[in-house]
């Protein structure tokens, strides 16, 4: 017998790490959030080629179905200060404003700080960043490789005085991902972004 979905009774939204069987789910939220374009940002030379840095790739789930994405990326600022980049966060158009790109962002900044990271940096929107603790203080003498609005390149400490003093290009740590030449992979995979 069918059973009955009512869409005012949604499942309960989960936070938990990204697996592999998320990829084609988060890719079509991506694309549907941000377009092409986002192959295109500065932030991505920090990504591409890299995997996420260990356990921060988190989604919110609801049931089912992929509701958001988040991940973090090992950074450095200039040559010998480690960081985290965190980007890309979307939600599903669909349950905006509910509270889950909240969640995503307290769980992903709870991990990072639980993991011992000292600070978090991204390129985004200070309205919305700056609940969380995102600043543009301490971050001009900071670098992207590539174009840069400085109105919206962030930073957060999450250990007092992490980003004091922090001056030169912010340059990818990360561990390499696998390249796949020969390898047949599941779906649209795309380890950048
Ligand atoms: C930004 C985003 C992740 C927020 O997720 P969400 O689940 O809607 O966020 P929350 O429910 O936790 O918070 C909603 C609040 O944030 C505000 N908000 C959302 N996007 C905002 C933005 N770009 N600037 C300022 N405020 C914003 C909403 O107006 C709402 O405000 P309120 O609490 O006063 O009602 C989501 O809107 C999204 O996926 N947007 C498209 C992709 C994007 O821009 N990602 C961020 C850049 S990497």
């Amino acid at each position: 017998m069918a059973i009955r979905v009512s869409i005012s009774n949604p499942a309960p939204v989960v936070i938990a790490d990204e697996q592999l069987r998320h990829i084609d789910a988060r890719e079509a939220l991506l694309e549907a959030a941000f377009g092409p374009e986002r192959f295109e940002k500065t932030s991505e030379r920090l990504r591409e080629g890299r995997l996420p840095a260990d356990g921060l790739a988190l989604v919110a789930t609801a049931g089912e179905r992929l509701v958001g994405t988040v991940r973090l990326w090992n950074v450095t600022l200039g040559p010998s200060r480690p960081s985290l980049l965190l980007g890309p966060l979307a939600v599903d158009g669909t349950l905006r404003a509910a509270g889950i790109g909240g969640q995503l962002m307290r769980a992903a900044l709870g991990r990072a700080r639980d993991e011992g990271h000292v600070s978090v940096i991204l390129v985004g929107d200070e309205p919305y960043y700056s609940r969380f603790g995102f600043g543009a203080a301490k971050m001009d003498k900071l670098w992207m490789p590539g174009p840069l609005d400085r109105a919206r390149f962030l930073g957060l400490e999450l250990v007092p005085g992490a980003l004091d003093g922090a001056r030169g290009l912010v340059s990818p740590t990360g561990v390499e991902a696998p390249r796949w030449r020969d390898v047949e992979l599941p779906g649209a995979w795309r380890i950048a972004a």
